[in-house]
């Protein structure tokens, strides 16, 4: 459920108008519901009850300062890949202890960065970077927290490019190799085996990947703790998916029962963590773009748009459905069926195909479930600069970001000198 419905023919964002947004604003941009992001944040929360839980927002969802402060005043921890990220979550006023740092290729500076602002936990993904986090932390006279990312061999059933838990994957450790990296960390004075990690893959639409990948980790967990090495904390990930169309993903609370059931059925009531992104702000997000003209071939009607794959690169990558819907509803106008196209110079540049549509040139038109993996993953190819992006709350509208200006698109270049 969201906050982005129709009042009357009128396309709302809680009890703003998105029309009014776009005469204000400008288009493309971005909007975000507070109220919405908020609800499954909180849903996620309650699900978990009083079990003992961390959930660790994924920022490479959607890192926008706004959206980081949104869920810190909630008490959310987050998931973060990189020292970027970790800037933006104390930028955003996020806690550090609060905080996991996963991701494959962490570089020196970023495990610096990441200790001295006191993260919680590294999610290791190598021996050669548990040597690399011990050697750092030894220089600063510090301890680092590591959980070890398993890769359990689960087939998360997902786009092949979105799916991590297979041997075949880059991520984690097979329990084998694993298991000697934890032998060697718990030996090692400057490193403090805090738990187990893993995530198998992202727009999980089923339960039983999950249920799979937990029976092997607390098979794992059980084999730790024979061997005297204790587990304070098991994370799942992230992963479970959102309805783009008619998907029907698991609520955080069948999520949770599956999962509790099965710690449940072997004794476990170690505390948990989650990393969620997608079902967090994925549906607290929509982008508002303006129909600029429309152009039928022989095989083809095309709605062209002012957005285009630059500002929401899906559709093109993943082949990604997302629904497009009229910001005003109007019945005089009969449908027609067309592939929304955007400005960008590729064939590929497309935010959906086969589409019907009532629309005529000025229009407006939403893209929903734009909130993850949108902005974030967009780019300035073709010299576009990247929308705003507005954050409603209630009644009030506030920009979170600027549109960029065409300036700064290359303020960062040098000519060469005369
Ligand atoms: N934790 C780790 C270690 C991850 O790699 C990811 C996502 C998450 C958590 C969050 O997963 P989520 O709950 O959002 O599914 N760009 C792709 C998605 C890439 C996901 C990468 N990792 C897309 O647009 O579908």
């Amino acid at each position: 459920m969201d906050h982005f419905q129709y009042q009357g023919n009128k396309l709302f964002a809680e009890s703003v108008s998105l029309k009014q947004i776009a005469e204000e604003m400008g288009s493309p941009c971005f909007v975000y519901s507070r109220a919405t992001l908020e609800r499954h944040w909180n849903a996620f929360n309650n699900a978990f009850g009083d079990y003992p839980h961390q959930i660790c927002y994924a920022v490479k969802a959607n890192g926008n300062l706004a959206i980081l402060d949104v869920l810190a005043r909630l008490g959310s921890g987050f998931d973060i890949v990189s020292g970027g990220e970790l800037k933006r979550v104390v930028a955003a006023g996020g806690d550090p202890a609060k905080t996991v740092f996963s991701g494959v290729c962490k570089q020196d500076w970023e495990i610096c960065d990441a200790l001295d602002a006191g993260i919680g936990c590294f999610n290791i993904e190598s021996n050669g970077e548990l040597e690399q986090i011990s050697a750092i932390a030894a220089e600063k006279k510090l301890v680092a927290s590591i959980s070890v990312r398993i890769n359990p061999d689960v087939d998360a059933k997902t786009h092949p490019y979105i799916s991590t838990g297979l041997k075949s994957n880059k991520f984690g450790l097979e329990p084998g190799v694993a298991f000697e990296t934890y032998r060697r960390a718990s030996d090692d004075p400057n490193i403090h085996v805090h738990g187990v990690a893993c995530h198998i893959g992202s727009q999980l639409t089923e339960l039983s990947p999950y249920q799979d990948a937990l029976g092997r980790m607390i098979d794992f967990v059980d084999l730790l703790e024979a061997e005297g090495i204790k587990v304070e904390q098991i994370d799942f990930g992230g992963g479970l998916g959102v309805r783009y169309s008619d998907e029907e993903p698991p609520s955080p609370d069948q999520y949770w029962i599956a999962l509790l059931e099965l710690l449940n059925s072997r004794n476990r009531k170690t505390p948990v963590a989650i990393e969620p992104g997608r079902a967090i702000v994925a549906n607290a997000g929509i982008l508002l773009t303006r129909v600029h003209n429309l152009k039928h071939n022989e095989d083809t009607s095309f709605c062209i748009v002012d957005a285009g794959m630059n500002d929401l690169i899906r559709p093109a990558l993943y082949q990604a459905y997302q629904e497009i819907v009229p910001v005003e509803l109007d019945d005089c106008q009969s449908p027609a069926t067309y592939d929304v196209v955007g400005p960008v110079c590729e064939s590929g540049d497309f935010l959906g195909k086969g589409r019907k549509l009532s629309v005529k040139p000025g229009d407006l038109l939403v893209v929903r479930t734009a909130g993850a993996y949108g902005s974030v993953m967009g780019s300035n190819y073709n010299g576009r600069a990247r929308p705003a992006e507005i954050m409603v709350d209630g009644d009030r509208y506030y920009v979170i970001r600027e549109r960029e200006s065409l300036e700064s698109l290359y303020a960062s270049e040098n000519r060469l000198p005369d």
